[in-house]
């Protein structure tokens, strides 16, 4: 097993040579750059990126194959090239000079190795395996940068700031490590993944007054970073956080067309702190399942036909857990705002003086025919879409099918049952019997089925696959490329 010693270098205003000019170490040169080195590449050949950067002057570069004292001057060196010989070159000058030498993919020749690195604000963590596989160390890497993120950057940030004040308040340093640990083993990150600052500062100063009496001087001079919160509607930041018998704040989040992997990292972090989780009918369990194991649930969804749980229970829900202090997440399928009666719900917040914030989902209307491999929007083809409801033309609708039948892409939710009324209206608009049109089922889940046919058939074709909501119906000449991409197998072909 290789012992290797990690440290984070200090490579500012030093002089760090790499040896090789190809797209590894171009990587490297911008690594190096951005950790302020001054960067010389000796290399004949040269990126595109590195002319680029030598251009700009941004390093020296010489411009031949490497020579014995191309090291000299040099604090650290990298090797990437693919020759062995000049490697073993490169390390035995290096080796001379005392210059540590990294050489990409040659350990025999390295005195130091490169770790994957993963950052996020202040926090970098850095994985090696030992020089024993770097895919392994990238694919550990990214299992970390799930973990740290941007909410550990931010409380990272504000314990940083808060630092010197707690050195001074607790002067007592094996008291001051225990404080530390009390705080960043508390619920404080939860507050920040809500993007609430004054209420993390608030709760520090809990976790201070814990510890014994300290003169309360910390919350004055906090300064201006408790204004970085996110905007919140209806009632100012201040007045949402701390106390429990303060209102809390709903956050409507949109929690995509239906695979748990399609929400927002800033809907999953905000989830992943609530009291309360009001939920629909397509969202999906896994992400309910995201919320904390004491987090009320609420399913509101029960089934589209359903009039038990109506719209304004739901407000007062929402209104009723916000006046008792929760966080509350109101997740939705898809968007919010489309066809998600979010706007409904804003309204009656504000009438209530509730604090909300909306966060956006990515919307079935358009992730589930890309899903299918069907684009919205095509340069030659079509370049505009409309997204209507279907279920209000069961009968009767107040929608424009003349003007319909003339946009290039439209998509229908919720129209799967009326179906043939929405051929009919758009067939007696003027649109070609022979318009491609697809219908989509529980897009994005591994269940997914989509049927293709044309404005002629696609409702006899949809019936005969037995297909049931959620599904979306997609009419234009895009539902053509769309076949031509075949992002998932089709249940039948026009
Ligand atoms: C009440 S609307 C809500 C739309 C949602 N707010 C959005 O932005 O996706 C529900 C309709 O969205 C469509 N839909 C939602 N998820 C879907 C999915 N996974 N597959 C197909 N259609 C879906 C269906 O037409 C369904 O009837």
């Amino acid at each position: 097993m290789s012992v290797f010693y990690p440290v984070f270098l200090d490579l500012r205003g030093r002089r760090a040579v790499v040896i090789g000019g190809g797209a590894v170490a171009e990587q490297k040169v911008r690594g190096l750059l951005a950790a302020g080195a001054h960067v010389t590449v000796v290399s004949p050949d040269m990126s595109p990126g590195l002319a680029d950067l030598a251009r700009r002057s941004a390093i020296e570069l010489r411009r031949r194959r490497y020579h014995d004292h191309d090291l000299a001057g040099a604090w650290l060196a990298i090797a990437a090239t693919d020759d062995r010989a000049v490697n073993e070159a490169v390390y035995a000058e290096a080796e001379r000079l005392g210059v540590p030498l990294n050489a990409v993919d040659d350990l025999e020749h390295c005195s130091f190795i490169a770790p994957a690195i993963h950052r996020e604000g202040d926090i970098t963590v850095a994985v090696s395996t030992g020089g024993k596989s770097p895919a392994l160390a990238v694919r550990l890497r990214q299992r970390i940068a799930r973990l740290v993120g941007r909410v550990e950057a931010r409380l990272c940030e504000l314990l940083g700031e808060l630092r010197p004040d707690l050195a001074e308040r607790v002067p007592d340093a094996r008291a001051r490590t225990a404080l530390w640990y009390a705080i960043v083993d508390s619920d404080v990150i939860e507050f920040v993944r809500r993007g609430d600052i004054d209420g993390a500062r608030g709760r520090i100063e809990e976790l201070i007054s814990e510890v014994g009496p300290v003169e309360s001087r910390l919350k004055p001079r906090l300064g201006p970073a408790a204004e970085a919160a996110v905007p919140v509607y209806g009632q100012s930041r201040a007045a949402s956080s701390l106390a429990d018998s303060e209102t809390g704040t709903v956050y409507l989040v949109g929690a995509g067309p239906g695979d748990p992997g399609l929400i927002t990292t800033r809907g999953l972090e905000l989830l992943r702190s609530a009291d309360v989780v009001v939920y629909d009918r397509l969202v999906s369990p896994a992400l309910v399942a995201e919320a904390p194991a004491s987090a009320e649930r609420v399913f509101v969804g029960k089934h589209p036909n359903d009039t038990a749980t109506r719209q304004q229970d739901i407000n007062a829900l929402l209104v009723d857990r916000a006046r008792r202090g929760r966080t509350v997440i109101r997740l939705k399928g898809g968007d919010s705002f489309v066809f998600g009666r979010g706007a409904e719900e804003c309204e009656a917040l504000r009438a209530a003086g509730v604090p909300f914030q909306v966060i956006p989902g990515v919307t079935s209307a358009t992730a589930v025919p890309a899903a299918a491999g069907i684009p919205v929007t095509h340069r030659r083809v079509a370049s505009a879409f409309a997204v209507v409801a279907g279920h209000e033309c069961e009968g009767r609708s107040d929608l424009d099918w003349d003007a319909l039948a003339r946009v290039p892409t439209l998509v229908v939710l919720m129209g799967l049952s009326a179906l043939p009324d929405i051929v009919a209206r758009l067939r007696a608009q003027g649109m070609a019997p022979d318009t491609p049109a697809a219908v989509i089922a529980s897009g994005t889940l591994p269940e997914q089925r989509t049927v293709v046919g044309t404005l002629a058939d696609i409702a006899d074709l949809a019936a005969a696959a037995a297909l049931a909501p959620p599904a979306i119906v997609v009419i234009g000449e895009v539902v053509r490329v769309g076949l031509t991409l075949p992002v998932r197998e089709l249940v039948s072909r026009a």
